[in-house]
This record gives structure tokens, sequence and C-alpha cells, in this order.
């Protein structure tokens, strides 16, 4: 008798976790995640162990997503009180760097005036010395450049407390918001303590292409699975077949949800903004592809920003394997907050990762890539964005993510010089969070609330998107990122009704650009996209 082969169960969810916090790169990349702890999840914790019932119900009340509450039910706060204390101990070093560069730029800010910085490197805390180089900007404005690689290499860089948890989701539902609710550990889920970059992440993960034996599985998890009791209920001898290589004389593009697309074209596979869902007991009636229905080899990822709804490490990791290059948008540094993506990629695991500047391309079999502005968004906070166009032959595809029509002349340059972007893939989130949202840890504690009213993280509206569709010389437009599939909650929030307000202005836009003549859609769930001529 042959031995039965098994790979992961559709329902099996693989959650990178930092200290039961979901990973996402402020909590991963070292000074972003050092600065997050101490401005922003110590006392998120604190808060709720004041009021534990009032978080718990505040985090289930719709009306109230995007706010910071732990969704942890009271009955669990002894956990939460003990989570706190391990993290004030075991990412001791890390709040310590945040409080001294906490400290060290208010010294900054108060003392250096454009006179000489060389006698302030004395003075430098311990703990950032070696770390940062005091700068200026040309108008004298100091701020610390930080040397984000040797950090990856030192005590902030914790991989001891990178973990997976394995476990069956019910619902979608069942996700708790993965900016503010730690991942306490629920009967019938396995924790391996595992680092990211660990190869035998691959091995687990081969599992979605190609179905082991139980004993292979279990060498994999090693101390992790007590039992083949405990780990059978997270595998399936179901088999399943990945789909072919598409090879046609079109490219093929299949919309996988919210901002990830797949395209395909003459063998090669380009995954954009990939974040993937399992498929729980319980799916709804949205069509999903999951990982099974992706390419065995997805020969470029392109990530457009680092809003977790764009990077996911979750869907990174468990596809790292069948990803060949990475290409991420590339930071100036010259910001704390304007973190690398591609250090954190390598941190993950990801040997050939790219960071091309715009306008810069990679080759495809008649085709390439190109990497394009993203202009807006991020509160006029300078960050790592990146647009792409997807060329195909003469069709060319345009993944402007959460773009902002700020500036036509950057619309009008690009087609310009590329040529004319066909297809066009853009949101119309009009609200957008406040400039400092999710990001207070490298903002000063005291802020004004007038500017963040004023700057928000928003997309164009109809206007503004309408406005890019006729510089670019766009034929087709597919509205997208819009938060509507119910695998995106924990990351965005509740899905979208007809009544809010980018859904307002999305049939806004759609109808002002079927009126010039454009194909144009709302793109929901998972579905072939036909370009239409
Ligand atoms: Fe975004
Ligand atoms: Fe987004």
């Amino acid at each position: 008798m042959t031995e039965p082969l098994y790979r992961l169960a559709d329902a099996t969810l693989v959650e990178p976790l930092v200290q039961d916090f979901q990973a996402w790169w402020m909590t991963v990349a070292p000074m972003p995640a050092s600065l997050h702890l101490q401005a922003y999840l110590v006392p998120l914790l604190k808060a709720y162990l004041q009021t534990p019932d009032f978080h718990a119900k505040a985090a289930k009340d719709p009306m109230l997503s995007g706010s910071s509450f732990v969704g942890v039910p009271q009955e669990r706060a002894d956990e939460v009180r003990a989570l706190l204390q391990r993290i004030t101990v075991q990412q001791g070093e890390r709040l310590k760097l945040a409080e001294a560069f906490d400290e060290f730029q208010n010294q900054l800010l108060a003392e250096a005036k454009g006179q000489s910085l060389e006698p302030l490197y004395s003075r430098l805390p311990d703990v950032l010395k070696g770390k940062v180089e005091l700068v200026y900007d040309y108008v004298n404005r100091p701020s610390m450049r930080v040397h984000e690689g040797l950090l990856y290499r030192g005590p902030h860089h914790q991989t001891d407390i990178q973990s997976l948890r394995l476990r069956r989701l019910k619902a979608d539902a069942e996700r708790d918001s993965l900016l503010t609710t730690p991942r306490l550990r629920g009967p019938g889920q396995v924790d391996w303590k595992v680092p990211f970059h660990d190869e035998r992440l691959d091995r687990l993960f081969s599992l979605d292409i190609e179905p082991r034996p139980l004993g292979w599985i279990r060498d994999v998890l090693g101390d992790a699975v007590a039992s083949d009791a405990e780990l059978l209920p997270l595998l399936s001898e179901a088999p399943q077949a990945l789909p072919e290589t598409w090879t046609g004389a079109t490219p093929r593009v299949r919309y996988v949800g919210h901002a990830c697309v797949l395209v395909e074209w003459k063998g090669k596979s380009v995954l954009i903004d990939a974040v993937v869902p399992v498929r729980p007991e319980e799916q709804g009636p949205l069509p999903r592809i999951s990982f099974a229905q992706l390419p065995r080899r997805i020969d470029y990822v392109l990530i457009t920003h680092s809003h977790p709804d764009h990077l996911d490490i979750e869907t990174l990791l468990r596809l790292r394997q069948r990803i060949g290059t990475l290409v991420v948008p590339r930071s100036s540094g010259a910001l704390a907050g304007d973190y690398s993506p591609r250090l954190l990629a390598r941190s993950l695991g990801f040997r050939d990762v790219l960071e091309p500047y715009f306008y810069e391309s990679l080759p495809l079999p008649d085709g390439e890539i190109i990497a394009a502005p993203f202009m807006g968004e991020h509160g006029d906070v300078a960050h790592a964005k990146t647009a792409w166009i997807v060329r195909t032959g003469p069709e060319r595809l345009f993944f402007a993510a959460d773009s902002m029509c700020v500036d036509e002349v950057t619309y009008r340059d690009l087609r310009a010089t590329v040529g004319d972007l066909h297809t066009v893939f853009m949101n119309t989130e009009i609200e957008g969070a406040p400039h400092t949202w999710m990001l207070e840890g490298f903002f000063p504690k005291k802020r004004d609330r007038k500017l963040e009213k004023n700057r928000r993280c928003r997309g164009s509206n109809s206007a503004e998107g309408l406005r890019i569709l006729e510089l670019v010389g766009a034929r087709r437009l597919f509205n997208y990122a819009m938060g509507l599939e119910p695998w995106m909650e924990h990351i965005i929030g509740p899905a979208a009704t007809p009544e809010t307000p980018r859904m307002k202005e999305s049939e806004r836009l759609l109808a002002a650009a079927r009126e010039r003549g454009l194909q144009a859609e709302r793109l929901q769930g998972a579905q072939e996209v036909h370009l239409r001529a």
C-alpha cells in the first residue's frame, strides 16, 4: 500500500507572528518596530488592561473601525498582561533604542540650529552610537539617518521572537485586526518557533504544490507538533491540480482580490501586491484564488508600497519558494520611517530582491516591467512607493494602486516617455487615514490634530482619477483595491457598502469613464479580467 500524501488543508492559515503580533513592517523592520512598540503597541496593551471589556466590544464595532482597540475578550486579559510582561523583557533592547532615539531627536531639534553637528556625536546615547548619522537638510533642520543594514545584524533584529501559527480558519471574520490585536493561542493551533528566513518554511509551504507523507511533514515541524492528532486537522489528502503555465499570445490577467493581480504572458507570471487568502471552512459566495490556484512558479512579485493591504508578509513567506524575483519600491533612507523594503525582504529570506528606480525596466519576453512614480497617499511624508507598468507586447497595464493625481505633469511625462498606458488599475479611496496613522512612533508625541485632518492618506477622487485616465491615454479602467473582499477585513476593516464614500466615488468615476468610451469595471473577488479591444 502506498503511503498517503498530504498537503496543507484549504482552510489552514499560517500567520507569521512577532511575539504574538502579526508580522508587518512595523513589527519586523528593526527601527520602525522599536519605535512602534514604544509609542503604540505598549501603550495600547496598557490601555486595554485598564478597560478590557470596553476594548473587546469596541474592537468589534464596525463604526469604530481603524481605531486602536484590542479585540481580546476580558476573560483572557491575564494573558495580555503576561504578554506585555514578556514584551517588556524580551524586547527590552528595542524599547531602549526607541527611547534613546526619541530623546536624542528632541535634543537635536532644541539645539541644532545650523551649527556643526560634530560635537553632538560624543553625546549620542550608547545604544545609538554607530547606528546613526546626524544630518541637516538644506534649510538646517536636523535629523538622524539610520544605518538600517547594521540594525538587521544586531540585537534589534529579533528573529528569536518570530514564529508561525498554524490553524484552521473557520471564517474570515475570525481574524482580528492585524494592527491592534495579538494572536493569543487557541485550541487546535500549532505554534512553530522559527525565524522567518529559515529554509524550513520553504519545505512546509512546498506542500501547497507537492504533497508529502506525514513523517516528512513531522520532520519539518520538529517539536512544534506533539502528535499526529494535532497535525492531521491541518492537512488534507484531497488531490489538487495546479494551473498549467499560460503560454498564450495574449496576456492572461486574473484578479486575486483587492490590489492583487496576476498577469501571465508567454510563459512568465507576474503577481502584483501579493495578498492571497486561504479558503476558510465557511468561505461565503465570493470566488477566491488561493495558493493552489496560482502558478507553480511566479517569476516576479511586484510590490507597490508597504501598507499591509499591499505588502503582506504572510503571503510572501508562503509563496517564497515559488517566487523568482521580488521587486519592491526603493526608499530614500533619509527618514526613519522611510525604511527599506529591500532589507526587510532580505530578512524574510528572499535572495533575489530588486528595487528599481522610477523609469528603470526589467525584461519580459516581448515585454517589460517599468517602475513608475506613485504619487500621493502618504500624507506628504517620504516613503518607498512605486506604481508598476507591465508591458505585454503592444499592451501596457498600469498598476497605480492608491495613487493620487497630485501633479498632472507626472502622468503626462509617463505617457510621453513609455507610451500609452492602455489599462489602468486604480482605487478611489477618497477619505484615507491621517498622515500619522499607525506611524505614531515617527512623529513627536504632541501632534497637531488640525494637520491630521488636513493631511490624509487618500487616493484619487473621481475627477482626479479621470484626469489620470485622460493623461495616460487609457482605454480601460479597472477600479480595484477598494477593500471589498472579506479576507481583507483583518487588514483594512469592514468591507465597503454602496453608501461608503469611496464606493460612491467609484460609481462616479466608472460612469464618467464609460461616458468617454472606456471599458470601466470595478473588480471584486477573484475573477478573470477581460481586456476588451
Ligand atoms: Fe496604500
Ligand atoms: Fe491600499
